[in-house]
């Protein structure tokens, strides 16, 4: 067993730097740039701590190979455990630890930076300047002042990202089935979702993927959108049915679309495809509207977040191998 050695997947050449820098003398970082799954698991044999990230596949199978390699604690360096098969874990007794919030500042902040690129048309603007084309026909954009901004998961982003829009002066209203209060508080209208999808001009969705949040997007409710709505989504991919919403694109209901995730981001994301064919039709159909921003899942992408992942990953580890309380264990 590789006692302080820790093996991590899906860590990029930045979680490399941070994570040897927090980890000073504690723990010896082993890094791998693809993926956990299925396929790359048997490599952790002899690990007893693996660390992954969103996109990984920890499913039965995954866990199954860890378990039989040795390995006692999965440290997640997200917050998000949906890509995990936590009955399965807890089968095979391995533990699980996340980071449960890193700069929820940073992808509030980052979903007002896609709303006010839509809405007054900066990538657009700033192409044709570049090509020395100064004109403004098809630029005009909107106040966001007065505007009504519906928002899905008044938790700590949803809150974060409502404040910042009450201070443009937009009536913000929230679907927050657990925090209703914290979210009246902050002046936010709370309603149902059937309220919010059919009042707001600009609708937000901040909460985690789970079941009943699985395409909570999809042409019902884009049907009773208001027309020329903007969606924005830094949540998690399948929140969106994201081939409805190309519909809605296509037939001109949306007239604004912001994603920094996608349903099928875990064959693309956080990977250069530049010299790739790719295969994903949806995708690529999507980046080529002019009224869409796709970012590849970067709205934690800060120095504050990053170093708050990476000591807060160390944390959660030395906590297991001092066989200390896991304050951030995930329980199935
Ligand atoms: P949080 O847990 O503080 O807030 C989520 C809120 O959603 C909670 O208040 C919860 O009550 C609410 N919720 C639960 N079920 C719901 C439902 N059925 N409908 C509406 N709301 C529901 O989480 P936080 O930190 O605000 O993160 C929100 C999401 O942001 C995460 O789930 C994650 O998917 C995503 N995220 C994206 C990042 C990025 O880089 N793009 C980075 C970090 C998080």
């Amino acid at each position: 067993m590789k006692s302080k050695h820790v093996l991590a997947f899906s860590a990029k050449s930045y979680d490399q730097e941070f994570l040897s820098i927090v980890a000073e003398n504690n723990l010896e970082f082993d890094c791998y740039n693809f993926a956990l799954d299925p396929i790359s698991a048997s490599m952790a044999n002899g690990y007893e701590v693996v660390s992954a990230f969103v996109n990984d596949d920890l499913c039965e199978n995954t866990l199954n190979i860890l378990a039989k390699g040795g390995t006692k604690l999965i440290a997640l360096r997200c917050a998000g455990y949906n890509n995990v098969d936590l009955k399965a874990a807890k089968k095979l007794d391995i533990k699980l630890v996340n980071v449960p919030a890193y700069s929820p500042h940073a992808v509030a902040e980052y979903t007002i930076a896609l709303m006010l690129a839509l809405g007054r048309n900066l990538p657009r603007a700033y192409n044709r300047v570049k090509d020395g084309n100064f004109s403004l026909n098809g630029l005009l954009g909107f106040d966001f002042y007065q505007k009504t901004v519906g928002i899905i998961g008044g938790g700590k982003i949803g809150q974060l990202v409502g404040q910042r829009l009450k201070a443009f002066g937009c009536n913000v209203l929230v679907y927050e089935p657990y925090k209703m209060q914290q979210c009246e508080k902050l002046g936010f209208q709370a309603v149902d979702l059937a309220t919010l999808f059919t009042q707001s001009d600009i609708i937000t969705l901040h909460c985690p993927l789970l079941e009943d949040t699985r395409h909570i997007v999809n042409a019902e409710m884009l049907f009773m959108m208001k027309q020329d709505v903007m969606l924005i989504n830094t949540s998690r991919g399948a929140l969106l049915d994201t081939k409805a919403v190309l519909k809605s694109i296509k037939n001109r209901k949306i007239a604004y679309l912001g994603i920094d995730v996608y349903e099928e981001e875990s064959n693309l994301f956080f990977d250069d495809h530049s010299l790739d064919i790719i295969q994903d039709d949806i995708i690529q159909r999507l980046i080529t509207f002019p009224n869409v921003i796709v970012t590849g899942h970067q709205g934690y992408f800060t120095q504050k977040s990053l170093q708050h992942i990476c000591s807060t990953t160390v944390t959660n580890i030395l906590q297991f191998m001092q066989g200390e309380q896991l304050l951030n264990q995930v329980i199935a």
